[in-house]
């Protein structure tokens, strides 16, 4: 069966090579006609003009917007589910940064020719996310990097400055926050891959990591890794960060925090043109800093998503075409202006009309440029399932830190070794360990 499998997944990738980049070595017809996108959530909902621009200069080629859930698995899961039966549905995957390995490694994505693109325009970090066994396998279109959002009224009024650090912000949330009816702190902290990304800040914040070598070897069990999870894990126990944000997403979070409800959030840039808007109780008094760690500025992961080819596409000019489009200049600035999303071009982040308008654009651009990336590997979505389900359980107080760390490291070197059992979800009680 695995042999099956490794098998077939050999022969797609011989496929792929013989075939080449996307958008050449045509199938008949020229690669060219319509085209679907497929993508998470539009929650700004400025796709769809950026796509009718597109489709009134092609009328033989039009795009189609296929949107799936908002979450980042739920997302993966749908994407997955056609590209493993060999779907041509969806021709440009608008994947997340974390996903480009596995669906490389898969090979459900065909390489890309960098000479089409203008990687060197992008911001430096975002094209690696884009490469797999040194080939291109997608275009980087969208950024992201964690930020601490803010309540700049309530701190204003305490005489405090934002916190630069985890003893500052514990302070704070412990102290201030109900002393003017708020939760303290929270982030993503459902078990999904937002909780991966909180938890790798923490622990890389803490000096710690969790996978070395492109996910070869497992470097997760450290007392800086401890430190990380103790950090979110003391937050619960304490009262500071509330329990209920154990079960939210990046939504959920930014509802309490734009409903008035939290001091601080730990969110993506998004959040700053949501929260500013129409029906926010928040709106003009937030701010937003890079993240603290320990004893000074954090550690964000690398966020956002870059666009593929569904090897098994039948229009593949016009995919790769589409591609060029989206992440030309002049789509790239409305990905700000209209998506409040962080564009990947570098010059838009210093250009003076666009920092006048969203002021964060040079901490977002600090932040992005120090991201760490998640680790590359074939397994990723296995990676990922094993820390939310530690860190959910330490959170929630069914193990301490110290246990968490040595499961942690555990199931992580059985994902790394080749031809482990599959990684079982959930958790056994605390002590188990
Ligand atoms: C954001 C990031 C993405 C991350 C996801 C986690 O969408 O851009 O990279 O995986 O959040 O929820």
């Amino acid at each position: 069966m695995r042999w099956t499998r490794a098998a077939g997944r050999g022969l797609l990738a011989a496929a792929v090579v013989l075939a080449g980049y996307a958008g050449l070595g045509s199938p008949a017809g020229g690669g060219r006609g319509p085209v679907t996108l497929v993508t998470a959530g539009d929650l700004t909902d400025y796709l769809d003009p950026v796509l009718d621009d597109w489709n009134r200069a092609r009328p033989d080629e039009k795009a189609t917007l296929v949107e799936l859930p908002d979450s980042a698995d739920e997302t993966r899961a749908q994407m997955v589910t056609g590209l493993r039966s060999g779907s041509s549905r969806f021709d440009v995957l608008n994947i997340d940064v974390a996903w480009t390995s596995e669906f490389a490694a898969a090979g459900w994505i065909a390489p890309v020719d960098p000479g089409r693109f203008p990687l060197d325009a992008f911001l430096p970090p975002v094209v690696d996310t884009a490469t797999f066994g040194g080939r291109l396998y997608a275009v980087p279109y969208v950024t992201n990097a964690g930020l601490l959002y803010y309540r700049a009224d309530v701190l204003a009024k305490e005489g405090e400055r934002p916190p630069r650090t985890w003893s500052e912000l514990e302070r704070l949330a412990r102290e201030v926050a109900p002393r003017h009816g708020l939760d303290g702190y929270a982030g993503q902290f459902l078990p999904y891959e937002g909780l991966t990304a909180n938890a790798t800040e923490a622990v890389r914040s803490a000096g710690g990591s969790l996978l070395g070598d492109e996910g070869a070897t497992v470097t997760a069990d450290s007392e800086a890794t401890v430190e990380g999870l103790r950090f979110l894990a003391d937050g619960v126990r304490e009262g500071w960060i509330p329990e209920e944000s154990l079960t939210w997403k990046e939504e959920e979070s930014r509802q309490a925090f734009q409903d008035g409800r939290l001091l601080f959030l730990r969110n993506w840039p998004y959040v700053y043109a949501l929260a500013g808007g129409e029906g926010s109780k928040v709106a003009g008094r937030f701010g937003a800093v890079p993240l603290p760690g320990p004893d000074g500025p954090g550690v964000s992961v690398l966020g956002g998503s870059n666009l593929a080819v569904n090897s098994r596409s039948r229009h593949p000019e016009t995919a790769a075409d589409l591609i060029a489009y989206l992440t030309g200049e002049q789509v790239q600035r409305r990905v700000l202006t209209e998506g409040a999303l962080p564009p990947v071009r570098a010059s838009l982040y210093s250009d003076p009309e666009l920092v006048r308008d969203f002021p964060y654009l040079p901490t977002l651009r600090e932040s992005v440029l120090a991201a760490e990336p998640r680790p590359k590997s074939p397994r990723y979505d296995q990676v990922s399932l094993v820390v939310q389900a530690v860190v959910h359980d330490a959170m929630a107080g069914r193990q301490t830190p110290r246990q968490a760390v040595a499961r942690l490291a555990r199931e992580l070197r059985s994902v790394a070794r080749e031809g482990a059992e599959p990684v079982r979800r959930g958790a056994g009680p605390a002590g188990e360990d």
